[in-house]
C-alpha cells in the first residue's frame, strides 16, 4: 500500500462514517421530502445528522444547510449574499471562493509571508458599501490558520451590515470551528476532508441572514438549497464530524507529532528545503515546503513511483500544475515556488507513512539534482 500523504486533497472514510452510511446504501432509502413512513424515516436521519453537525459547529440545527460539498457551500455563501454591496476575500482563498468573488467583481486583500491576511490592508477594502467578507479559517496549500476573530471585529466596526463568511473546509479536522468561527455569519464545511464522504458538505447560515439560493426547485433546506437530499452522504458527514470532534485533541497531538518529525527530518536531509506557511499558526496535518532546484511535477512522479502519494502546493482539476496563487500571494519567489511539495497527514496517518516519506523525498530530490548536474 502506498504511503498516503495527501489528506488535504481527500481523506479515507472513517469507519464510523461507513457504518452510519451503509444502511442508507443498502436496505434503507426514502426521499426525506415525502410524507409516508419510509420518507419520514429518511427525514429523521437527515434531521438527526443536522443536529449533530449543529452541535459540532456550535449553531442551531435550523442554521445548517446541507450542500453537495465545500465548493457549493462556498459558492452559496459568496453568491447568495444579496448586493448591491461589494465582496472582498483574502488572496489565499480556495478557488471555490476566489472564482465567485471574481464573478461579483470583488476585491482581494493580500497576506504576509506566512499566508496570514494583512490586517493593515483590510480596513481600506472594507467599508459601509461592503456586502460580504470571506476569509478562510485554514489554508489548503500551506495550512496557515487565519486570525478570523480579528477579521470579524474589523468588519463589524467598519461595515456593520456586511456578512462574514469563512471557508472552514481545511480547518474542520483540526480546529475548534465552533469557537473560532463563532463570529462568522456563514461557515463552509466539506465531508471528504474530515473522514466523511465526497460530494456532501454544509454551510452554516446564521439566523436572520438573507441568502438567495443558487439552486431553485423543490424548496428543500428551508428554500436555501433545493434538491433531493443525499441521505447517505449527510449521515456519513455527520458521523465523521462527530468523531473528528470527539477525538480532535488526541488526533491533533498524534498527527502533530508525526508532522513535526516529518518536517524536521526533511529539512535536515534536504539542503535548500524550506517550510512554507506559518511556523505555529498552522493545522496539525500540514507539511508544506519548497525544494530549491527541483520541479514539483518531476518530484511528484518519482514519489509516486516510490509509493508516496503527495501533491504540490497547487494542482488544477486536469492534474496539470499551475502556479500557486497562495505562494505567489505570500511572495515566495517563483524559482522556489516551482519546487513546492505538499505533504498532508490525516486521522489515520502512521509512523510508517512518515518513514516512507523521509526515505523517498530526499532520495527523489537527490536523483533530480543529479540529473541536472
Ligand atoms: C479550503 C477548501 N475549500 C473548498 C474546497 C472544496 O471542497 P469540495 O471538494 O468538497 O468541493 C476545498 C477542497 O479542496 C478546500 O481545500
Amino acid at each position: 500500500v502506498p504511503a498516503y500523504l495527501d489528506h488535504a486533497a481527500t481523506t479515507p472514510l472513517r469507519p464510523a462514517a461507513v457504518e452510519a452510511m451503509l444502511p442508507w446504501l443498502t436496505g434503507r432509502y426514502g426521499n426525506p421530502s415525502g410524507a409516508h413512513a419510509v420518507a419520514r424515516a429518511a427525514r429523521a436521519a437527515v434531521e438527526e445528522a443536522r443536529e449533530d453537525v449543529a452541535a459540532a459547529l456550535g449553531c442551531a440545527p435550523a442554521e445548517v444547510v446541507f450542500t453537495s460539498g465545500g465548493t457549493e457551500a462556498d459558492n452559496l455563501a459568496v453568491l447568495g449574499v444579496p448586493g448591491p454591496g461589494t465582496v472582498v476575500c483574502s488572496a489565499v482563498e480556495h478557488h471555490a471562493v476566489l472564482e465567485p468573488v471574481a464573478a461579483r467583481n470583488g476585491a482581494t486583500v493580500g497576506v504576509d509571508g506566512h499566508g496570514r491576511v494583512d490586517l493593515d490592508a483590510l480596513p481600506a477594502a472594507v467599508g459601509p458599501g461592503t456586502a460580504l467578507v470571506s476569509v478562510q479559517l485554514a489554508n489548503n496549500e500551506v495550512g496557515t490558520v487565519q486570525p478570523l476573530a480579528d477579521v470579524v471585529a474589523l468588519v463589524r466596526e467598519r461595515a456593520p451590515g456586511a456578512a462574514v463568511h469563512t471557508d472552514a473546509v481545511q480547518a474542520a479536522p483540526w480546529l475548534d470551528v465552533a469557537t473560532l468561527a463563532a463570529g462568522a455569519d456563514l461557515v463552509a464545511l466539506s465531508g471528504h476532508k474530515l473522514g466523511g464522504p465526497q460530494g456532501v458538505g454544509a454551510l452554516v447560515v446564521r439566523r436572520g441572514l438573507r441568502l438567495s439560493p443558487l439552486l431553485r426547485g423543490g424548496g428543500q433546506e428551508a428554500e436555501r438549497r433545493s434538491g433531493t437530499h443525499n441521505v447517505a452522504g449527510i449521515v456519513g458527514l455527520a458521523a465523521a464530524l462527530r468523531e473528528a470532534t470527539a477525538r480532535r485533541d488526541e488526533v491533533v497531538a498524534l498527527v502533530g507529532a508525526l508532522r513535526d518529525r516529518l518536517a524536521t527530518g526533511l529539512l535536515a536531509a534536504i539542503p535548500g528545503a524550506a517550510l512554507t506557511g506559518h511556523t505555529t499558526e498552522r493545522v496539525a496535518g500540514s507539511c508544506s515546503l519548497t525544494v530549491e532546484g527541483v520541479e514539483s511535477e518531476a518530484l511528484l512522479v518519482l514519489l509516486d513511483r516510490a509509493g508516496v502519494c503527495a501533491s504540490a502546493a497547487s494542482a488544477c482539476a486536469s492534474g496539470a500544475l499551475q502556479r500557486s496563487h497562495v505562494l505567489e500571494a505570500m511572495r515566495v519567489p517563483p524559482s522556489r515556488a516551482a519546487g513546492s511539495l505538499r505533504l498532508s497527514l490525516g486521522w489515520c496517518s502512521s509512523e510508517a507513512d512518515v518513514d516512507a516519506a523521509l526515505e523517498a523525498v530526499p532520495a527523489a530530490v537527490a536523483q533530480l539534482r543529479r540529473a541536472v548536474a
